[in-house]
């Protein structure tokens, strides 16, 4: 960290990746590479957050994003409340205005929010005092996630401008979707979107990314692969005939592996559905960059905790 010299950040909240400016992104990963330094010295922790308050409210299911915000704020010295909704006053009415308001009262400085209704970290960032920091709304945005992606890339090509990103798999109702499109073509990369065609609309070109249902010709010259899982629990029609049809047509496998370019690598942010869109033995390989994705994810959640929670 002595070496890394922050400019000045002037955003309190971090709701979505299209308010973003490609310095800021910039910007939040190179914070990112210097938390990663950290995270290899014996002692993990800084003192940047001391006496902040992090509260993590997760109103959707999480493993990676919610445990990779608590040890970030833990490892930045910050105090962290865990709040699940299950065991909320969510369960006897209590809005998500006044629980947010509650739990400002408690002095909490930054609230990361998960919400299934796209855009209630903007509702809330517009309300409170404290940071709101944007873990996924609905098929919206899911902007921390974008960051960490586009840190592995970076870590493993040296750079996202030019490189050929192809994104497989639900696009419609994925919010991961829509914030690496919005980083990747701020970035410079060009970004395919391939799928089922009731799975990736034309009406993503106007992103400025192509849109193919030929996986073939989508994965051929790829440089980065990033697979996404059938989101079931936002779907309200059936959108292809059966996850077998799924997994025979638009599924990684040995087969389609092998059109690939031998240095292309394969991203997925998870979970992931072993056998229905990436076979089990490709997840596990060499060319998986999945696990890393997660390491990550620790370091750019320790950035922009930094960032917008004022971090000294
Ligand atoms: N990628 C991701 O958001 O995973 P979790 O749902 O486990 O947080």
């Amino acid at each position: 960290m002595s070496a890394f010299k922050p400019h000045r950040w002037s955003r309190k909240d971090l709701v979505a990746i299209r308010d973003l400016s490609a310095a800021e992104i910039v910007q939040v990963l190179d914070t990112a590479a210097a938390f990663k330094e950290v995270g290899e010295r014996t002692v993990k922790k800084v003192p940047s957050l001391r006496g902040k308050t992090m509260v993590n409210l997760f109103i959707e299911p999480s493993t990676r994003t919610r445990n990779s915000f608590e040890l970030a704020a833990k490892r930045l010295s910050a105090d962290v409340i865990n709040i699940a909704a299950s065991a909320s006053s969510f369960t006897k009415g209590e809005t998500l205005k006044d629980t947010a308001l509650t739990l400002q009262a408690l002095s909490a400085d930054i609230i990361v929010v998960r919400h299934k209704a796209a855009g209630a970290p903007h509702f809330l960032a517009s309300r409170l005092r404290a940071s709101v920091i944007n873990a996924g709304d609905g098929a919206h945005e899911h902007p921390t996630q974008a960051l960490l992606d586009a840190f592995t890339i970076r870590e493993k090509k040296q750079r996202i401008k030019g490189l050929k990103v192809t994104i497989l798999g639900d696009i419609l109702y994925s919010r991961v979707a829509r914030s690496n499109i919005a980083l990747l073509t701020a970035l410079g990369a060009e970004v395919t979107l391939s799928g089922p065609s009731t799975l990736v609309p034309h009406q993503f070109e106007q992103f400025g990314c192509r849109v193919t249902w030929d996986i073939e010709e989508a994965i051929g010259d790829a440089d980065v692969i990033s697979l996404l899982r059938i989101q079931h629990e936002r779907q309200h029609r059936t959108a292809f005939p059966s996850i077998g049809e799924y997994t025979a047509m638009f599924g990684l496998n040995k087969d389609r592996l092998a059109l690939t370019k031998p240095d292309a690598i394969i991203m997925h942010p998870g979970p992931i559905n072993r056998g229905v869109e990436i076979d089990s033995e490709i997840a596990d390989s060499d060319r998986a960059v999945i696990l890393d994705q997660v390491t990550n994810g620790l370091a750019v959640r320790m950035a922009v905790l930094f960032l917008c929670g004022g971090g000294s």
